[in-house]
């Protein structure tokens, strides 16, 4: 069996596609591929699977171009990137990575809300800069996170995690919209269901954004939402970027319609829209929140082990569309 691997990704997951026997081309530069570079790639040999990456937009064209593979293992729980409904008509396998990076996701979330509530990164960056001069009773005042209420929009895997967190080691108040209620996580963590996206966004003091990237959601969060949010709430998103329409996000904190934001994921990525990076009321970090050695380790076994199980004529375990 012949599988491309698009970038190099933790060595775990190849080591057990080797130990299958499988012959393992990887792409020998650290970099995305463009689609026709892809392409040519995969032209090369019959192979019959793939292990792709976020950054990679697979299409009818892709599958197309090259009928033998029987599989595309996302390294990634999001799989906007890949055009599944083409997939499903030529009949061939997407799977993704839930799960494994579900804690580590909202920890990096839990970071970036107290990073912004405590302006951690912007105190550092004001001490870096040589202006710390001495205890000031007034410098760097920020905001608790304890008692204030949180609103997730999306509670899936990751937005029940964030929320746990958030009821069990800050005393948060957790309010939700999802398009699934969930009445066993309301009575476990107190947290209470609302209508509708826009009644979480009026009344919560911290908003974390926990959907996929859907039709449904492209810019969930725009202009009339952001103007509904408390001028003192702050905007959380380790999503995906485009569920932000992100030259809004910039007017808002601009204009201080609400008081700040942290994201690590963005609209265009990796481009900032212009004026997002000199704003101190924002802490950007570059698409990392699953980015620790566990979780990408654990992402390279499963994306392995999907293949593993469709070679072998198995259903693999993550199957998604
Ligand atoms: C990362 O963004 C993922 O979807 O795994
Ligand atoms: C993704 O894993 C989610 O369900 O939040």
């Amino acid at each position: 069996m012949k599988i491309y691997v698009t970038r190099m990704i933790p060595q775990s997951g190849i080591d057990l596609l080797k130990d299958k026997g499988y012959e393992i081309d990887i792409n020998p530069e650290d970099k995305v591929l463009s689609k026709e570079e892809l392409i040519t790639a995969l032209k090369a040999k019959p192979y019959d699977a793939v292990l792709c990456l976020l950054t990679d937009k697979i299409d009818g064209e892709v599958f197309d171009a090259v009928p033998t593979v029987k599989i595309f293992a996302n390294y990634a729980v999001g799989y906007n990137n890949i055009d599944v409904e083409a997939a499903k008509e030529r009949g061939v396998m997407i799977t993704n990575t839930p799960g494994v990076l579900t804690e580590t996701v909202a920890e990096h979330t839990f970071g970036l809300i107290l990073s912004i509530a405590q302006r951690i990164t912007e105190g550092d960056r004001f001490t870096r800069a040589g202006k710390y001069v001495g205890w000031a009773p007034m410098l760097m005042l920020g905001n608790d996170v304890g008692g204030k209420t949180l609103g997730i929009v999306g509670l899936g895997r990751i937005g029940t995690q964030v929320a746990k967190h958030a009821v069990k080691g800050f005393g948060m108040k957790p309010i939700y919209y999802d398009i699934a209620r969930n009445e066993e996580f309301e009575k476990e963590y107190g947290a209470e269901f609302r209508e509708s996206v826009d009644d979480v966004l009026k009344e919560a003091d911290f908003v974390t954004i926990h959907v996929p990237l859907l039709d449904s959601t492209h810019h969930l969060i725009n202009a009339e939402r952001l103007a509904m949010m408390k001028p003192t709430a702050y905007l959380v998103n380790t999503s995906r970027g485009p569920v932000i329409d992100e030259k809004a996000l910039v007017e808002a904190l601009k204009n201080k319609t609400i008081k700040g934001a942290a994201l690590d994921v963005y609209e265009n990525e990796p481009a900032l829209t212009s004026g997002l990076v000199d704003l101190e009321n924002v802490i950007l970090t570059p698409h990392a929140a699953s980015a620790t050695e566990e979780t990408r380790s654990a992402m390279s076994d499963l994306a392995a082990k999907n293949i593993i199980a469709v070679l072998d004529g198995e259903t693999p375990a993550n199957l998604v569309g």
